[in-house]
């Protein structure tokens, strides 16, 4: 397993540029299954998860043309329309291709995605929601067959709770049912109106996407098109926290207006932090002013409020820095794994159920430490980069999953990181 060294220290000073979203080319690639036409797309990031849905999606006989950035998929109808727990397993987002077969074929049969190391993160919104639309279920050896005779129904269907994966299914599903769907209490990150405009740009019907209150009305076919994945929100984030962590300079490149709105105003507490948008939001000036006593109280939210996908990140940017704050994760029950590696690492921050409480901690120091899921493996690298000497971390397969040429684009600004094969 590959490790990656960094020797902390020093401000960032340069340019990044942003990668497509993950989070939103995972639901657009399981989009290609809704029509046997092709589905262009670019501005796809290289990272392992977009692999292991590409790998799901060949075994449903979907065509893959992929050069760079750019893949070209078509989907013919598969021998069989089973998603195998060792495709599954890999990647929890593998389930977004429920919607789309049940929505194509009327019968599917996918693997239980299970837990992962954040949560057990269970899948009942998904199958309520599918359930109204007529489709009816059986769950035996850890999968979920779904058949319904004919097509979907179109339904009113209210989200108990705000799901992000539930939502992005319902919409796709909703897209090829007879008559109209209503998703209340969607969730409304830009990710779900990225999948959005792709599905309308392939003839789906959808309008409120964005809002809490979606409505599709279904159509018979889709068709071809082409689409450009927009940038990464989350990749965005951490690279601002990266250099409030560390100091500098830096721009963001490939963004767009959206996200930089979105950004400067979650990230507005951070008083010693400057963010100026410029190119009307195509690119994003970091620049991080003289260290200021600050103390926070953070608490994560679905969209548009603090991201959970940014807590463990914002944890470690703050652990230099004068003042008392308080983290909140209100999504998952178990997003505090990379706490005890940055006690390791001299921080001195404490976990109380789902709060943390930051300090300050004048002597971050290097160490060997382990990354136990995306986001905190991120979050280990900015703190890497703020101690002083050098961290390995371990298990960065946890990285590749999200970031993609992470180690490349922090040289570019200065960072001493290198990538160890092993
Ligand atoms: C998406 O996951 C993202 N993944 C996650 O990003 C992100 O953290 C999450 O949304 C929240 O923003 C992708 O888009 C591929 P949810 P998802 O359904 O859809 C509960 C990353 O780091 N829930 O919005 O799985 C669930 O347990 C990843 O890039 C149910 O109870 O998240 C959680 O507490 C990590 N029943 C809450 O809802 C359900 O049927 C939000 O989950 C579904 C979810």
């Amino acid at each position: 397993m590959d490790k990656i060294e960094i020797t902390g220290g020093k401000s960032l000073n340069g340019k990044i540029r942003i990668s497509g979203s993950k989070n939103s080319a995972l639901p657009i690639l399981a989009a290609s299954l809704l029509t046997e036409e092709k589905i262009s797309v670019s501005n796809v990031p290289n990272l392992s998860d977009i692999f292991s849905m590409l790998e799901l999606l060949k075994s449903l006989n979907v065509k893959i043309n992929k050069r760079k950035d750019k893949i070209d998929l078509t989907s013919s109808t598969p021998r069989s329309l089973l998603a195998h727990y060792d495709l599954v397993r890999k990647m929890r987002a593998s389930f977004l291709i429920l919607g789309p077969l049940l929505a194509r074929y009327g019968k599917a049969k996918v693997s239980l995605p299970g837990g992962c190391a954040i949560g057990n993160r269970p899948v009942d919104l998904h199958l309520d929601g599918l359930e109204r639309m007529g489709v009816t279920f059986k769950i035996e050896d850890g999968y979920v067959t779904g058949s319904i005779d004919g097509r979907l129904k179109g339904a009113i269907i209210n989200l108990n709770k705000i799901s992000v994966g539930a939502t992005e299914n319902l919409i796709m599903a909703a897209t090829l049912a007879e008559g109209t769907t209503i998703i209340t209490n969607a969730a409304q990150e830009p990710e779900i109106s990225d999948l959005s405009k792709l599905l309308t740009r392939m003839g789906a019907n959808i309008k409120g996407f964005g809002t809490k209150k979606i409505v599709i009305y279904g159509v018979k076919k889709l068709k071809s098109c082409s689409y450009e994945i927009m940038p990464d929100r989350i990749e965005s984030g951490t690279y601002i926290l990266c250099v409030f962590g560390c100091g500098g300079i830096v721009k963001l490149e490939n963004v767009n207006n959206e996200i930089c709105n979105h950004l400067i105003k979650i990230f507005k507490k951070l008083k010693s932090l400057q963010l100026k948008k410029n190119d009307n939001g195509k690119n994003l000036l970091i620049k991080k002013k003289k260290d200021s006593e600050l103390s926070l109280i953070v608490k994560t939210k679905e969209y548009p409020g603090f991201p959970t996908d940014l807590q463990a990140q914002l944890t470690s940017s703050l652990l230099k820095t004068k003042g008392r704050s308080e983290i909140v994760e209100n999504i998952f029950e178990n997003r505090f794994m990379h706490i005890g590696e940055l006690i390791r690492m001299g921080a001195n921050v404490k976990q109380i159920g789902s709060k943390v409480i930051v300090k300050e901690c004048k002597k971050l120091r290097g160490a060997e430490v382990m990354a136990t899921d995306l986001r905190a493996s991120s979050c280990l690298v900015i703190a890497a980069l703020m101690a002083d000497g050098k961290t390995t971390i371990n298990r960065v397969y946890h990285l590749d999953r999200g970031y993609e040429n992470l180690e490349k684009k922090l040289k570019l600004c200065g960072a001493q990181i290198k990538r160890v094969k092993s």
